[in-house]
């Protein structure tokens, strides 16, 4: 039987504009399911869009469109999307299609004949962005959604409901009993103090509108969009009408999440199945949300930008390293266009492309084809080991999604290799003919290095691992990778470089943020030497970090400032990460008067310096004792 593996992404909602932080789950999905291929496992991978509810219905019904017409249009763009940044998933679902309907009604029949589903009447709050119900005791008196912060709307209606309230035990020792079932690990703990809270039945019908699959044995009712939206990721595989097919894939090896959607993923999701009899996916993996440019995500910021104008502007497979190789995947992250810039310059044009381009060039003027190795020496041993380290790294990385990891290693053998290039001196080899053996071995590894690369890449940046292959003549083979394994004698073609560099004077940036009117009116009134004495700025060490919980921007921060300790919230999260800022020399205000944010004491304030989206702390130039005070 051969192996098989499952991975799917969220759907999308079907009116929703991807920008590259949406985009960013379905490009990482991709990587994995590439990467599964490669290692031989006969792999499907599922994206698609989520088309009931009322949130689609008034989005249509705004447009003056038939809600049909309007999701059928929308779902050719995100095909057309997909297809563009060359995702190769097996199916695209859509939660209008037939089968789909069918299978989400026979569920939910089958569930109903457990006697987990009963009538009764809802009265409480709805976000109709998420999609979402939430009691009083989950939000403020504002009456805002919690996720989106938007204004919930009061529902009253009949309902039936799910008894989830039954599986809050069989979950918890669910979860006990499957330590890696949700990660990352922070996230896990999430759900299960959840879980230790207690889980409420939750309402699964709607009656208010009728834009959604009717219930089987109910038609005043349409089913509540998770629920329909969840049971796509079997009925994708044929889950009640092609049973083969079904066995061979099911139960899923991850669904692939953004961290808000984790809930109905990891608690909601399984105890439907659990109530149907089936079998629960064997991980769910919710990752972090990306900011652009330190900015949230939004229209009205300029940075929801479409995938597609950074891939035009970069190339999709630079796109792809930088937020593969930058995002520690499962952490929020920062999409910086500034840093993107950085690593194409360094590490693709200067690290990978100086390497390719200056091996094949010497191969070429010096041979008139790859030549055998014949004269081995020291150094080509270390490279051997970090090339033999390189490639077991990278499979226990990728294994476990740790995506930066993987790539840094990577990295490091290409550094290293450039590094043999100044170490072996192969441009005094060539000048000397009794070296000529030798220069033939030295250009031989180079380029058996640039052939592991190729492969370890091909799951990541597909064009440029294809291109490598190509200029080197050799074959894109897992079960070749190792040491020595170039077939010698062939034609190198050396081409254009890989990547060119970016003139940062000339270039012009595609991400065009909107300036806040914090930025817009940034000159202050005069003040006098006296009012600056009032401030006590000093010099202050980070002895700990942490992230507020359910805060993205906010760090709590211990210092020790002349041996007192003093805990502050800074909101550098999301552009800082707490391990990256212990040790760290700070400018503090210690006599700010303290203050509570989001229920955490704060007693001062870092320094920073703001540009935009861009954010730095103020530190010391040097050493300086903790205390030392700013004048
Ligand atoms: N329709 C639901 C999912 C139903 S799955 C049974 C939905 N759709 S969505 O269009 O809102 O989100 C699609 C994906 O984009 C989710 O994984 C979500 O977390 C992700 N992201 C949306 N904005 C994001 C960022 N700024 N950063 C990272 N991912 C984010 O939810």
């Amino acid at each position: 039987m051969s192996k098989t593996f499952y991975v799917t992404t969220p759907i999308y909602y079907v009116n929703s504009d991807p920008h590259i932080g949406s985009a960013y789950t379905t490009i990482v999905a991709d990587v994995v399911a590439r990467y599964k291929r490669m290692m031989g496992y006969d792999t499907f991978f599922l994206t698609g869009t989520d088309e009931h509810g009322q949130k689609i219905l008034r989005a249509a019904k705004e447009k003056g469109l038939d809600p049909q017409n309007f999701v059928d249009d929308l779902a050719t763009k995100f095909v057309k999307l997909w297809k563009e940044l060359d995702i190769s998933n097996d199916l695209f679902i859509r939660t209008t299609d037939d089968y789909h309907v069918k299978t989400v009604q026979s569920l939910f029949q089958k569930i109903y004949d457990n006697k987990d589903i009963y009538l009764g009447k809802y009265e409480g709050w709805y976000c109709v962005h998420d999609e979402t119900f939430w009691t009083e005791k989950d939000i403020g008196p504002d009456k805002l959604c919690p996720v989106c912060h938007r204004p919930l709307e009061h529902v009253e209606e009949e309902n039936y409901f799910f008894k989830l309230s039954k599986y809050t035990k069989p979950l918890l020792e669910y979860f006990k009993a499957h330590p890696d079932f949700v990660e990352p690990d922070f996230r896990r703990n999430e759900m299960i103090r959840i879980l230790e809270g207690g889980l409420d039945d939750i309402s699964v019908s709607r009656t208010s509108f009728n834009w959604g699959i009717p219930l089987p044995f109910d038609s005043k009712h349409v089913i509540y969009v998770w629920f329909d939206a969840l049971i796509n990721y079997i009925s994708a595989i044929g889950y009640g009408r092609d049973d083969k097919m079904f066995n061979k894939y099911w139960p899923a090896d991850v669904h692939f999440v953004g961290k808000e959607i984790n809930r109905f993923h990891s608690l909601i999701w399984p105890a439907m199945l659990m109530s149907a009899g089936l079998p629960l996916p064997k991980k769910i993996f919710a990752h972090g949300w990306l900011t652009v440019n330190g900015e949230k995500i939004s229209k009205s910021k300029g940075n929801a930008v479409d995938p597609r104008i950074l891939v035009n502007a970069y190339g999709l497979d630079a796109v792809k390293y930088y937020l593969l190789r930058d995002i520690s995947f499962g952490n929020d992250g920062d999409f910086s266009e500034d840093n993107l810039i950085v690593r194409i310059n360094a590490d693709l044009a200067n690290d990978l492309g100086n390497l390719v381009h200056r091996t094949l060039s010497m191969v070429n003027q010096n041979f008139s084809e790859l030549p055998s190795p014949k004269v081995e020496s020291a150094v080509d041993e270390d490279l051997k080991t970090l090339l033999l380290k390189t490639i077991d790294d990278y499979f226990k990385y990728m294994e476990k999604f740790k995506f930066t990891e993987s790539l840094t290693q990577i990295w490091d053998l290409i550094k290293f290799s450039n590094k043999y290039v100044d170490l072996t001196e192969p441009w005094l080899l060539a000048k000397d003919p009794s070296k000529h053996e030798r220069l033939g071995t030295v250009l031989y590894n180079l380029v058996d290095v640039i052939r592991n690369v190729s492969i370890m890449l091909s799951p990541i940046m597909v064009k440029t691992a294809q291109n490598l292959s190509n200029k080197i003549n050799q074959k894109i083979d897992v079960n070749l990778l190792g040491w020595h394994k170039t077939i010698s004698g062939v034609k190198i073609e050396v081409g254009d470089p890989l990547f060119p560099r970016i003139d940062t004077t000339i270039w012009k940036k595609v991400i065009k943020m909107v300036e806040t009117n914090e930025q817009v009116s940034d000159k202050k009134p005069e003040i006098t030497i006296e009012d600056f004495a009032k401030l006590d700025l000093r010099v202050a060490k980070i002895k700990q970090a942490e992230r507020v919980p359910k805060s993205d921007k906010l760090v709590k921060l211990l210092l020790d400032i002349a041996g007192e300790e003093r805990q502050i919230v800074a909101g550098i999260g999301a552009v800082y990460t707490p391990e990256s800022l212990i040790g760290r020399e700070i400018i503090v205000i210690y006599n700010l008067k303290p203050a509570k944010l989001m229920g955490v004491d704060s007693n001062g304030m870092l320094l920073a310096a703001k540009d935009g989206g861009k954010l730095r702390i103020l530190t010391v130039d040097g050493f300086v004792e903790t205390g030392a005070k700013i004048s």
